[in-house]
Protein backbone atom coordinates (compact mmCIF):
# COMPACT_ATOMS: atom_id res chain seq x y z
CA UNK A 1 0.00 0.00 0.00
CA UNK A 2 2.93 2.28 0.58
CA UNK A 3 4.42 1.52 -2.69
CA UNK A 4 1.21 2.54 -4.19
CA UNK A 5 0.68 5.67 -2.41
CA UNK A 6 3.86 6.70 -3.56
CA UNK A 7 3.16 5.96 -7.24
CA UNK A 8 0.16 8.12 -6.52
CA UNK A 9 2.00 10.91 -5.23
CA UNK A 10 4.91 10.82 -7.80
CA UNK A 11 2.17 10.26 -11.24
CA UNK A 12 0.21 13.13 -9.58
CA UNK A 13 3.30 15.51 -9.59
CA UNK A 14 4.10 14.44 -13.00
CA UNK A 15 1.29 15.22 -14.25
CA UNK A 16 0.41 18.35 -12.78
CA UNK A 17 3.53 20.33 -14.94
CA UNK A 18 1.75 21.92 -17.47
CA UNK A 19 4.21 22.14 -19.85
CA UNK A 20 1.25 24.34 -22.63
CA UNK A 21 1.59 27.29 -19.78
CA UNK A 22 4.95 26.77 -19.48
CA UNK A 23 6.16 26.91 -22.93
CA UNK A 24 3.77 29.39 -23.99
CA UNK A 25 5.28 32.02 -21.34
CA UNK A 26 8.71 30.67 -22.46
CA UNK A 27 7.93 31.99 -25.97
CA UNK A 28 6.94 34.86 -25.13
CA UNK A 29 3.24 34.93 -25.46
CA UNK A 30 1.96 35.43 -22.83
CA UNK A 31 -0.68 33.55 -19.90
CA UNK A 32 -2.55 30.81 -22.27
CA UNK A 33 -5.08 30.79 -19.63
CA UNK A 34 -5.70 34.57 -21.10
CA UNK A 35 -6.05 32.94 -24.90
CA UNK A 36 -8.92 30.95 -26.76
CA UNK A 37 -10.57 28.43 -24.41
CA UNK A 38 -8.55 29.38 -21.54
CA UNK A 39 -7.23 26.30 -21.71
CA UNK A 40 -4.00 24.89 -20.83
CA UNK A 41 -3.77 22.13 -23.64
CA UNK A 42 -2.62 21.66 -27.27
CA UNK A 43 -5.67 22.56 -28.18
CA UNK A 44 -5.51 25.94 -27.04
CA UNK A 45 -1.52 26.47 -27.81
CA UNK A 46 -2.59 26.08 -31.47
CA UNK A 47 -4.46 29.57 -31.31
CA UNK A 48 -1.65 31.16 -30.78
CA UNK A 49 -1.13 30.10 -34.08
CA UNK A 50 2.53 28.40 -33.26
CA UNK A 51 2.33 25.17 -34.85
CA UNK A 52 4.99 23.38 -33.15
CA UNK A 53 4.76 24.62 -29.95
CA UNK A 54 0.70 23.00 -30.09
CA UNK A 55 2.98 20.16 -31.04
CA UNK A 56 5.17 19.96 -28.01
CA UNK A 57 2.54 20.64 -25.80
CA UNK A 58 0.65 17.29 -27.16
CA UNK A 59 4.10 15.82 -26.71
CA UNK A 60 4.93 16.28 -23.55
CA UNK A 61 1.88 16.42 -22.09
CA UNK A 62 0.96 13.16 -23.60
CA UNK A 63 4.60 11.74 -22.37
CA UNK A 64 4.04 13.06 -18.86
CA UNK A 65 0.89 10.45 -18.89
CA UNK A 66 3.06 7.57 -20.58
CA UNK A 67 6.51 8.26 -18.17
CA UNK A 68 4.15 7.81 -15.29
CA UNK A 69 2.80 4.54 -16.04
CA UNK A 70 5.96 3.12 -17.06
CA UNK A 71 7.53 4.41 -14.01
CA UNK A 72 4.85 2.60 -11.83
CA UNK A 73 5.33 -0.49 -13.77
CA UNK A 74 9.23 -0.65 -13.39
CA UNK A 75 9.26 0.49 -9.90
CA UNK A 76 7.19 -2.05 -8.66
CA UNK A 77 6.91 -5.97 -8.07
CA UNK A 78 5.46 -7.63 -11.03
CA UNK A 79 2.47 -9.01 -8.52
CA UNK A 80 1.62 -5.34 -7.84
CA UNK A 81 2.30 -4.03 -11.68
CA UNK A 82 -0.91 -3.77 -13.18
CA UNK A 83 -2.59 -2.02 -9.83
CA UNK A 84 0.52 0.09 -9.98
CA UNK A 85 0.20 1.15 -13.81
CA UNK A 86 -3.39 1.62 -13.32
CA UNK A 87 -3.05 4.13 -10.27
CA UNK A 88 -0.47 5.94 -11.83
CA UNK A 89 -2.50 6.71 -15.14
CA UNK A 90 -5.26 7.99 -12.88
CA UNK A 91 -2.88 10.45 -10.61
CA UNK A 92 -1.29 11.34 -13.85
CA UNK A 93 -4.59 12.30 -15.54
CA UNK A 94 -6.02 13.86 -11.95
CA UNK A 95 -2.19 15.64 -11.66
CA UNK A 96 -3.01 17.47 -15.21
CA UNK A 97 -6.51 18.06 -14.58
CA UNK A 98 -6.46 19.80 -10.99
CA UNK A 99 -2.96 20.60 -10.54
CA UNK A 100 -2.55 22.25 -6.79
CA UNK A 101 0.16 24.68 -8.60
CA UNK A 102 -2.70 26.05 -10.68
CA UNK A 103 -5.36 25.98 -7.90
CA UNK A 104 -6.45 23.04 -9.50
CA UNK A 105 -7.47 24.63 -12.47
CA UNK A 106 -5.82 22.62 -14.99
CA UNK A 107 -6.11 21.10 -18.35
CA UNK A 108 -8.98 18.55 -19.66
CA UNK A 109 -6.33 15.33 -19.77
CA UNK A 110 -6.61 14.36 -23.82
CA UNK A 111 -2.96 14.33 -24.39
CA UNK A 112 -2.49 13.28 -20.97
CA UNK A 113 -5.01 10.64 -21.35
CA UNK A 114 -3.90 9.58 -24.10
CA UNK A 115 -0.14 8.98 -22.80
CA UNK A 116 -1.38 6.95 -20.18
CA UNK A 117 -3.64 4.40 -21.74
CA UNK A 118 -0.68 4.26 -24.81
CA UNK A 119 1.12 3.23 -22.02
CA UNK A 120 -0.97 0.92 -19.92
CA UNK A 121 -2.27 -1.05 -23.20
CA UNK A 122 -0.65 0.40 -26.36
CA UNK A 123 -3.48 -1.45 -28.74
CA UNK A 124 -6.01 0.49 -27.11
CA UNK A 125 -4.12 3.93 -26.99
CA UNK A 126 -3.32 3.72 -30.52
CA UNK A 127 -7.09 3.07 -31.52
CA UNK A 128 -7.86 5.99 -29.14
CA UNK A 129 -5.34 8.20 -31.02
CA UNK A 130 -6.75 7.05 -34.18
CA UNK A 131 -10.33 7.63 -33.13
CA UNK A 132 -9.49 11.52 -31.98
CA UNK A 133 -7.21 12.10 -34.93
CA UNK A 134 -9.90 10.86 -37.46
CA UNK A 135 -13.42 12.58 -35.20
CA UNK A 136 -11.09 15.85 -35.01
CA UNK A 137 -10.53 16.05 -39.10
CA UNK A 138 -13.89 14.86 -39.80
CA UNK A 139 -15.97 17.74 -37.45
CA UNK A 140 -12.17 19.88 -37.53
CA UNK A 141 -13.56 19.89 -33.62
CA UNK A 142 -10.62 18.59 -31.25
CA UNK A 143 -13.01 18.66 -28.72
CA UNK A 144 -15.24 15.77 -31.10
CA UNK A 145 -12.56 14.12 -31.31
CA UNK A 146 -11.80 13.71 -28.12
CA UNK A 147 -14.93 12.91 -26.67
CA UNK A 148 -15.31 9.89 -28.82
CA UNK A 149 -12.48 8.55 -28.60
CA UNK A 150 -12.81 8.83 -24.64
CA UNK A 151 -16.03 7.34 -25.06
CA UNK A 152 -14.56 4.27 -26.51
CA UNK A 153 -11.74 3.92 -24.08
CA UNK A 154 -13.49 2.62 -21.95
CA UNK A 155 -15.19 0.34 -23.76
CA UNK A 156 -12.24 -1.26 -25.55
CA UNK A 157 -10.14 -1.87 -22.21
CA UNK A 158 -13.46 -3.73 -20.79
CA UNK A 159 -13.48 -5.77 -23.61
CA UNK A 160 -9.88 -6.70 -23.56
CA UNK A 161 -9.22 -7.03 -20.16
CA UNK A 162 -12.56 -6.67 -18.37
CA UNK A 163 -12.58 -10.64 -18.05
CA UNK A 164 -10.95 -10.89 -14.85
CA UNK A 165 -11.37 -8.21 -12.43
CA UNK A 166 -9.00 -9.17 -9.87
CA UNK A 167 -5.87 -9.51 -12.34
CA UNK A 168 -7.00 -6.27 -14.59
CA UNK A 169 -7.36 -2.77 -12.95
CA UNK A 170 -7.11 -1.13 -16.35
CA UNK A 171 -10.67 -0.82 -17.58
CA UNK A 172 -11.67 0.43 -13.95
CA UNK A 173 -8.65 3.03 -14.31
CA UNK A 174 -9.72 3.49 -17.70
CA UNK A 175 -13.59 4.44 -16.95
CA UNK A 176 -12.61 6.92 -14.03
CA UNK A 177 -10.03 8.59 -16.92
CA UNK A 178 -12.67 8.69 -19.48
CA UNK A 179 -15.65 10.20 -16.66
CA UNK A 180 -12.73 12.75 -15.70
CA UNK A 181 -11.74 13.94 -19.17
CA UNK A 182 -15.70 14.03 -20.60
CA UNK A 183 -15.79 15.98 -16.81
CA UNK A 184 -13.59 18.72 -17.85
CA UNK A 185 -15.39 19.04 -21.27
CA UNK A 186 -18.45 20.41 -19.71
CA UNK A 187 -18.52 23.84 -21.68
CA UNK A 188 -17.02 22.23 -25.17
CA UNK A 189 -20.17 19.81 -24.88
CA UNK A 190 -22.11 22.75 -24.23
CA UNK A 191 -21.08 24.58 -27.17
CA UNK A 192 -21.09 21.62 -29.48
CA UNK A 193 -24.52 20.81 -28.62
CA UNK A 194 -25.22 24.86 -29.19
CA UNK A 195 -23.05 24.51 -32.36
CA UNK A 196 -20.95 27.12 -31.23
CA UNK A 197 -17.39 25.06 -30.72
CA UNK A 198 -14.76 26.53 -32.48
CA UNK A 199 -12.56 24.71 -35.30
CA UNK A 200 -9.28 23.49 -35.05
CA UNK A 201 -7.14 26.67 -34.98
CA UNK A 202 -10.06 29.10 -34.97
CA UNK A 203 -9.88 31.97 -32.15
CA UNK A 204 -12.26 30.05 -29.64
CA UNK A 205 -14.88 31.60 -27.41
O1 LIG B 1 -7.45 19.22 -25.64
C1 LIG B 1 -8.68 19.64 -25.14
C2 LIG B 1 -9.64 19.79 -26.29
O2 LIG B 1 -10.43 18.65 -26.38
C3 LIG B 1 -10.47 21.00 -26.19
O3 LIG B 1 -9.66 22.13 -25.98
O4 LIG B 1 -9.13 24.53 -25.89
O5 LIG B 1 -10.94 23.71 -27.42
O6 LIG B 1 -11.31 23.71 -24.96
P1 LIG B 1 -10.30 23.58 -26.06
Amino acid sequence: VTLLIGVAFLSYLLGSVPFGLVLTALSGQGDIRQIGSGNIGATNVLRTGNKKLAALTLFLDGFKGAFAVLVAWVMTPPELGDRAMAVAAIFAVVGHCYPVWLGFRGGKGVATGLGVVLAMSPVVGLACCLIWLVGAKITRISSAGALLAFACMPLMLFFLYGHSFTQSQKPLAGLFIALVVILRHGANIARLLKGTEPRIGQSGK
